[in-house]
């Protein structure tokens, strides 16, 4: 079968990678991919947000399924426009995307099914703003609404600084909306914790440790994501049958409840306190560097679970995972998340010819045989062996090989767990 797989990020450069070890993969078309995609399949210079000029792109190349790495033109439609014309598509209704698209209706949600998460009051106006900040104890969480590209979470030290931040919030600094949502500050350990489901089955498609910050020790600015483990150390069975029982099934059958059936890949960011999980945000795709970590560890067809997921007959039985861990460091372009410079050279890139050790390409483009940084966060250097302290040896070796002006990357990533 003809596959499409949309996005150009180190997330779809694995999923890439581990599709076409599917033997009932034929071609994969990446939309519109990056240098790393560009080696194993073939890359499609094509605008994702213009649907239209996606169909015809896709009937052209006569794929049949696409697979939706990110999460925008989910939360745009993409799922329901391509359905209507015959494409079958992993991810999510638009009506369902609204569960990442509205941190609002997620709430909303968690209040009306009794699922765990931070106590919170939407707000509209300044008015209502000020008297609502007087019931919240600082740290205050001020969230926009909607999409934010990860920039839409502050976390305020004091009542002023949330004021400032809803003002900012309230004025448009975000084109996605102008509502806010006011939260209580969690604490406690953060983990990733995602199923795949067909709106009616499920199962656990892998757990996850993200580490959102530039600097090492978790310090400095969030990002995307610096880098990433697999199995999360957090999550033991307790937890997970907690996570289970009042997060993911009263999510999945209220997303039922009220009309909006979800399919596809559900990610729950969770904060774990004493054993108990909490609800900190979902979002509607496999994270991005976790997906890389994933597909590193993941031992079943990729292809199957996809497949039969669209197709909604998901059966219940465990994925099959390889025994050792797995880890990914991002190396990103200096400078990152702030100002840094593209179009530097990459070269001495490792061979990419190991089933358990691979880069997997991000912000990069081949151009007259060159391969140039094109974004902020450029490699992803993704190892699976028998501990995670060897992986990320490994991982860092290979970054270590790359030339590359700009390279910078954290040395530290697992370092809660790896002594
Ligand atoms: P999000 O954009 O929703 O992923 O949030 C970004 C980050 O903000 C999360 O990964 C957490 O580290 C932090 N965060 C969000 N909400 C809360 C909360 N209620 N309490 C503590 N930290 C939070
Ligand atoms: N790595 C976090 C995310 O993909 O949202």
């Amino acid at each position: 079968m003809n596959i499409g797989v949309i996005g150009s990020g180190g997330r779809e450069h694995s999923l890439c990678f581990k599709l076409l070890q599917s033997p009932k993969v034929k071609n994969i078309f990446c939309i519109p991919g990056n240098a790393g995609t560009d080696e194993i399949c073939k890359n499609l210079e094509v605008d994702i947000m213009n649907f239209n000029k996606l169909y015809l792109s896709i009937i052209k190349n006569n794929i049949k399924l696409i697979i939706v790495g990110p999460e925008t033109p989910l939360v745009y439609g993409i799922t329901d426009f391509l359905q209507k014309k015959n494409v079958k598509v992993f991810g999510p209704s638009k009506k369902a995307s609204q569960l990442e698209g509205s941190k609002i209706f997620m709430k909303n949600l968690c209040r009306k099914f009794d699922i765990p998460c931070a106590q919170y009051e939407e707000v509209t106006d300044i008015e209502s703003a000020n008297k609502v900040l007087e019931k919240f104890n600082v740290p205050i969480v001020v969230k926009s609404d909607g999409l934010a590209a990860g920039k839409g979470v502050t976390i305020c030290g004091s009542k002023d600084d949330a004021l400032n931040d809803i003002k900012n919030i309230l004025n448009g600094k975000f084109n996605s909306s102008k509502k806010v949502i006011i939260e209580e500050f969690l604490e406690g350990e953060e983990a990733s914790y995602f199923v795949v489901t067909d709106g009616t089955n499920f199962k656990q498609i892998g757990t996850a440790q993200d580490h959102k910050r530039i600097g090492e020790g978790d310090t400095g600015l969030n990002t995307g994501g610096m880098g990433a483990y697999s199995p999360s150390q957090l999550i033991n069975d307790e937890i997970e049958e907690k996570i289970i029982n009042k997060i993911i099934i009263p999510t999945i059958k209220g997303m039922n409840e009220i009309g909006c059936k979800y399919k596809g890949i559900l990610y729950a960011g969770l904060m774990i306190k004493n054993n108990e999980p909490k609800l900190i945000e979902y979002n509607i795709r496999f994270g991005d560097p976790e997906c890389q970590a994933l597909m590193m560890r993941l031992e079943d067809d990729l292809f199957d679970i996809i497949l039969s997921t669209v197709d909604e007959k998901l059966d219940n039985k465990p994925i099959k995972w390889l025994p050792y861990p797995s880890i990914t460091i991002v190396a990103a372009s200096k400078g990152y998340p702030e100002n840094f410079e593209i179009h530097k050279e990459l070269s001495n890139l490792p061979k990419n010819d190991h089933r358990n050790e691979q880069i997997f390409h991000a912000g990069t483009k081949k151009i007259n045989n060159k391969i140039l940084s094109t974004g902020g966060r450029v490699l992803n250097s993704t190892v699976s062996l028998q501990s995670m302290k060897a992986s990320r040896d490994r991982a860092i070796e290979m970054l270590d090989q790359v030339k590359w002006t700009n390279k910078y990357y954290r040395k530290d990533i697992g370092w809660r767990v790896i002594k």
